[in-house]
Parts: structure tokens; sequence; C-alpha cells
């Protein structure tokens, strides 16, 4: 975590904001923003969170923008004249839920850690309020992300009184300055591979042992099939139906084929792959759960997790646990170079954090997401 001392003293140019081009290649000279994009998040990141594995690369910002069907995204750039062009140092992403969460803005700002403290997040604020009010939005939810626990100082908690974040990070101070309040933290995991094969496997073992055979997995990569597409959408639906969302006012998006199929076609695109397990209930054919891992194929180091959930007339039978067990088992036979994995969860999720730390992930940070009217 960077403490206010540790933020460099900041740089002293003339920065302006800027519509970022758009160009349809990431290899045209007008994506010179996107790439600036990708290198702050990264330089950021480096500062803020230990690491650039959370920086998206210039192509997967690119694809994102191409792709608005169920998310539209609009962005601003601050920017500094250098010799060789612009250089972006700061950016903020007004990204709006297309189909529920009509009110609803959600922003991200950052600025570079060398360029802190002269008003551009200011600025980039002043933007995403304007542009958002524009769209007709009336409540705003920003996501703070930290990379480590335990906080020296002042911490701040939801009103759950579950989870917390230094009071004194950057974005936290901005966020409150602007009158939103702490609503949920997640918490950011971390394991380190390779986890020892016989691990798995004993995990795999017990959790078989629970389930039974009324239960079998089903592992696949991109695509999903056809006959599972149905199936695997009702999954994400239950997923966003039921998370909990402590004190945060977001409704459950809206999930089917069409747009599983879109996501998937968004996810090759960006160069991104995953693995996927799910659980059929024998009986009926129904899968009853699902988990899944994503990686970039130009990022070796780190796989995120994705969606993991079980539906509740199934739970209570360790499927959570057999189908993440089989799919770090998968992972490994396809990934054998990456060194670790990130998954984030709901501090108010007792069950799936149980599940993560009996598997051996550790706290590595988080994300306070706060929320309040424009
Ligand atoms: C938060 C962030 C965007 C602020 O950018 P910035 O250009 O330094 O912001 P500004 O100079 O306009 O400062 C805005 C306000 O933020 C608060 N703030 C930002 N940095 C602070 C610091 N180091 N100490 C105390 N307050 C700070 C202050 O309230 C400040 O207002 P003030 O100068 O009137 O006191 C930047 O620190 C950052 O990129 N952090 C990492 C990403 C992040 O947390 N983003 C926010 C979530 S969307």
């Amino acid at each position: 975590m960077t403490s206010i001392s540790a933020v460099p003293a900041p740089a002293t140019s003339a920065w302006r904001l800027m519509d970022p081009p758009h160009p349809s290649s990431i290899d045209d000279p007008a994506a010179w923003a996107y790439r600036g994009i990708a290198e702050l998040d990264a330089a950021s990141g480096t500062a803020d969170l230990g690491n650039a594995d959370a920086a998206q690369t210039p192509l997967a910002i690119l694809v994102a923008m191409n792709n608005q069907d169920y998310r539209r995204r609009l962005r601003q750039v601050a920017v500094v004249d250098a010799p060789e062009g612009p250089r972006v140092v700061g950016s903020a992403l007004l990204s709006l839920f297309v189909r529920s969460n009509p009110e609803l803005a959600v922003g991200f700002v950052v600025v570079h850690p060398e360029y802190r403290r002269q008003g551009i997040g200011t600025a980039l604020v002043e933007w995403f309020r304007t542009t958002a009010q524009a769209e007709g939005r009336t409540s705003v939810l920003a996501p703070v992300d930290f990379g480590s626990e335990g906080a020296d100082g002042e911490t701040l908690a939801p009103a759950s009184g579950i989870g917390t974040v230094s009071a004194d990070l950057p974005g936290v101070r901005l966020a409150q300055k602007l009158g939103l309040k702490l609503q949920l933290v997640e918490r950011r995991s971390r394991i380190d591979l390779p986890v020892a094969p016989d691990a798995v496997s004993r995990f795999e073992a017990e959790a078989r042992a629970v389930a039974g055979d009324a239960y079998r997995v089903h592992t696949w990569t991109a695509p999903t099939p056809d006959e599972w597409i149905e199936q695997y959408a009702a999954l994400e639906q239950a997923l966003s139906d039921d998370e909990p969302r402590g004190g945060l006012e977001v409704e459950s998006d809206v999930w089917d084929a069409d747009r599983l199929r879109v996501e998937e076609a968004t996810i090759a695109a960006k160069g991104d792959r995953y693995v996927v397990t799910a659980a059929e209930h024998v009986a009926t054919g129904e899968l009853a759960a699902m988990t899944m891992l994503l990686w970039n194929a130009e990022k070796p180091d780190h796989t995120d997790q994705e969606s993991t959930v079980v539906l509740k007339a199934h739970r209570g039978h360790r499927l959570g646990m057999l189908v993440k067990a089989v799919n770090l088992r998968e992972h490994a036979r396809l990934r054998p170079e990456a060194q670790r994995i990130y998954t984030w969860n709901n501090e108010e999720n007792p069950h799936m954090l149980a599940i993560n730390i009996a598997l051996g992930f550790r706290p590595a940070g988080g994300s306070a997401e706060f929320q309040g009217p424009l």
C-alpha cells in the first residue's frame, strides 16, 4: 500500500484533458492514448498495489471500447505534451450498465504517481460528474483498490463493520471529499503457484466424498459447449441475483446466452483465455455449480479467478470446493508458467472466503466500494 509520504513529489508540467482518439486497430498510431492508459495503469498499479498485474493491455482497452452492448464506456485522458507526442498522465472511465441500473454511474479515476496533487484527479472527477449527469445518472459507485492489509493508521469500515481500508489512501480521501460513503470492502486474495498437486487432489477427493455420485464435473475452454450455454447463463444470473452487496445499491444485471456469446467473443479478441469447471446434477441434467479462471495470453505471470457459483438448491454438497479444485488442476496443466492467481471476495461472503482460505489463498489487499449521490 502507498502511504501518503511515499507518494513522489509532483512533476510540474502543463496538463490538459481530452477525449482519447478511437482507432479501429491497436497498431494504428492514433491508438497512442490506449497505449498510454495501459502504461499509466501499470505505473499506478506498481505504486499502489505492488505490481502491474491488474493493468489491462492496450488491446484489451480498445476491445472493451469496441464492445458496448452491455456496458457503455466513456473515457477521458489528462495529457502532457512531450517531444514524442502527448503523454497520458491521468485517465477517467465512466462505465454505464445498459440493461439494468439506469441511475448508476461507475467511475474509475487514476493519476500517474508523479503527477498527483496538481488537481488532475479533481478535473477528471468534474468531467465524470458532468458526463454522467448528461447521461441521466444520479448515483455514483467508485471502487478504490488497495494493495495490502494491515493499515497502521486510521481505518474506515462500512456500516456492517466487516472489512476495513486505510483512511490515508489518496483515493479514499478523494471519495470522502466527494461525500461518498464506504458501503462494502472486497478482499483480494492471492495464491502462489504451483499448488502442491497432492493438496489439490486431497481437496478434490474430500469434496467428491460429500458430493457423491449425484454430480459429475465437466471442464471446458472456449467456446462454451452449446449444450451448456443456457444453463451457464442461468448460473451467472444466479450469481448476480444472490451475491451479497453490503450497503451498495446496485441491482442485479441481466444474463442470457446471447450475452455470454458476446462476452466470449470479447474475451477472445482481447487475447484472454479461460478454463471453466461445472458440476452437473446427474438426476436432472441441471448445471448446479461452476467456476472460471481467466488469463491474458500476453501476461504470463498471473491468472484471475472469475465467477464461482453454486445454485441455492445444491448448496451444502461441497460443490464449490469440487469445481475449484478440479479447475485448479486443469489450470496447472494448461498454464504451467503462471506464478499466481488472484481472487476477489466480498468480506460479507464467509462461505466463499472459507473455501479460498482452505485452498491456500491469502489476503493481498482489496477494493473499497464507495457510493453516493452524483
Ligand atoms: C485519487 C487520485 C485519483 C487523486 O488524483 P490527484 O490528481 O492527486 O487529485 P487532486 O490533486 O485533484 O486532489 C483531489 C483531492 O483528493 C484528496 N487527496 C488526493 N491525494 C491525497 C493525499 N496524498 N493526501 C491527502 N488527500 C489527498 C484531497 O482531498 C484532494 O483535494 P485537496 O487538494 O483540495 O485537499 C490519485 O491519487 C490516484 O490515482 N490514486 C490511485 C487510484 C485511485 O485510488 N483512484 C480513485 C478511485 S476511482
